[in-house]
């Protein structure tokens, strides 16, 4: 279906936003809205919030802020829920998390208090590093996710929702390659049932909130939604589906500079990436099997934008090499060092170094607040499936089949503005500047 302004539901009532997970990334997220809703704090790197956007002809000057220009649920109407295999609230996690100052965790205390992680379907096969107390039984994987479906319906009411939305922001599991058991809704319904080791709990979670038609989007690189089976099951459902591996450090720089140097056709002879991290993720990531799943995440970007079989006198055989080590001094406050190798005219090699002391779930954070509001819009107005429009905050931006995702941070951000104007019935901007030329 085409949407159009009057077919979008309007955004009345009220949304819950669902995390599989409650860590630094969630906590963040939720002590950064509440702290906005009390008017402490300004939402810092959030379209939805502050982004303006061009509508018609640059002479006609109309430049509304996105919220303004489509309906999107308000910061008020927002609730809370969340799962995780630690038991602690909302407040004691982001304490332990160590991202935000007492100064601003304080007068937040008693509200992230009353968020209380629900038991999460866990199992430490898939994540080595996490051990998980707060964790539900069943007597095999699908039962396990009617107990999610449950959890979503009990919340729903509980919390006098109108419609919820998932972002996963639990740990990074181990890695998993696509099998038979994820190529049709069939064989991973039968996968549930028969305890199929290659459905992680991420993909419980999914199934569970696309059954319930709760859109879910994956900010970790792990499968969950991008599988042929739960991609049919969102189409069949009618649910938005976004993913994978919300993009928030260096990936966001090289997809800033990856597309600036093939702009200027200057060529590359090697990538040296490598971040210090010291929070829970980046244990999580020290151990190999889910760093697997990270480094394919990040090492997937380069290619697909430099496209080195259409460039090959610049981007034939370049060296890609990413590295994340566990130092636990620097806690959330991860830094990262690029060093990348170009070529320019007649062969001359140069050299650029990115130092980047960034904080990670400070960038993480308004990210999962756009991808709830968007993929809440996305199911108003009657989209369904991948949203690539979404792609715009992810490492590894999930395609349709046969199709390559889309990289390039600046093209993602047309993207995802043209469908905004989509949506609204506006002209898609081309930047031809057509009134000079009638
Ligand atoms: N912060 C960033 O910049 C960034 C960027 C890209 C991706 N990510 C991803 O976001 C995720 C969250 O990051 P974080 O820094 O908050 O990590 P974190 O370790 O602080 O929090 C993750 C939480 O998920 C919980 N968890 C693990 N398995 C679960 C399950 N099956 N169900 C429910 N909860 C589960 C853990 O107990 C933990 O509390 C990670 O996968 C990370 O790789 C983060």
């Amino acid at each position: 279906m085409t949407p159009s302004p009057d077919s979008i539901r309007p955004a009345t009532g009220r949304l819950g936003i669902l995390t599989p997970g409650l860590g630094a990334v969630a906590t963040t997220f939720i002590a950064g809205v509440e702290s906005i809703r009390r008017g402490l704090s300004k939402p810092i790197g959030s379209l939805t919030q502050m982004s303006t956007i061009r509508l018609g002809q640059r002479t006609q000057k109309r430049s509304p802020l996105i919220r303004d220009f489509v309906p999107l649920a308000g910061l008020d109407d927002i609730v809370f829920g969340a799962w995780d295999p630690i038991p602690d609230d909302a407040y004691a996690s982001a304490k332990n998390a160590g991202v935000l100052e007492d100064a601003h965790l304080e007068p937040l205390k008693e509200f992230l208090q009353s968020i209380k992680p629900m038991p999460a379907v866990f199992d430490q096969h898939y994540v080595t590093r996490i051990h998980g107390t707060h964790v539900k039984t069943g007597k095999n994987k699908r039962d396990l996710a009617e107990q999610l479906r449950q959890d979503i319906r009990n919340f729903k009411a509980q919390h006098k929702c109108d419609r919820l939305v998932a972002v996963w922001c639990g740990s990074t599991e181990i890695f998993i390659e696509p099998s038979a058991v994820h190529a049709t809704i069939e064989s991973f319904e039968k996968g549930m049932a028969d305890n199929h080791p290659d459905i992680a709990p991420s993909m419980l979670y999914a199934w569970a909130c696309i059954m319930e038609g709760v859109p879910y989007n994956n900010g970790a690189p792990n499968l969950a939604v991008d599988t042929p089976a739960l991609q049919a099951l969102a189409l069949r459902e009618g649910v938005p589906i976004s993913g994978k591996d919300f993009k928030t450090g260096q990936t966001w720089m090289k997809t800033v500079i990856a597309p600036a140097l093939k702009a200027r056709m200057l060529g590359l002879a090697g990538w040296y990436s490598t971040n210090i991290l010291g929070n829970r993720d980046g244990e999580v990531l020290d151990d190999p099997a889910s760093f697997k799943t990270k480094e394919a995440s990040k090492l997937s970007v380069l290619h697909t934008i430099l496209q080195p079989e259409m460039y090959p006198d610049l981007y034939e055989g370049f060296s890609h090499v990413v590295r994340i080590n566990y130092y636990p001094p620097r806690g959330d406050n991860k830094e990262g060092w690029d060093n990348i190798d170009i070529v320019g005219w007649m062969g001359y090699p140069m050299q650029i170094k990115v130092n980047f002391l960034c904080r990670d779930s400070i960038l993480a954070a308004p990210i999962v607040l756009d991808l709830a509001l968007f993929s809440d819009l996305a199911h108003r107005a009657g989209m369904k499936g991948i949203q690539e429009w979404l792609s715009f905050y992810y490492k590894s931006p999930m395609a349709g089949a046969g199709l390559h995702p889309e990289h390039d941070l600046f093209i993602q951000q047309t993207k995802l503005k043209n469908t905004l104007r989509h949506l609204m019935g506006e002209e898609q901007i081309t930047h031809l500047g057509l009134e000079y030329y009638p």
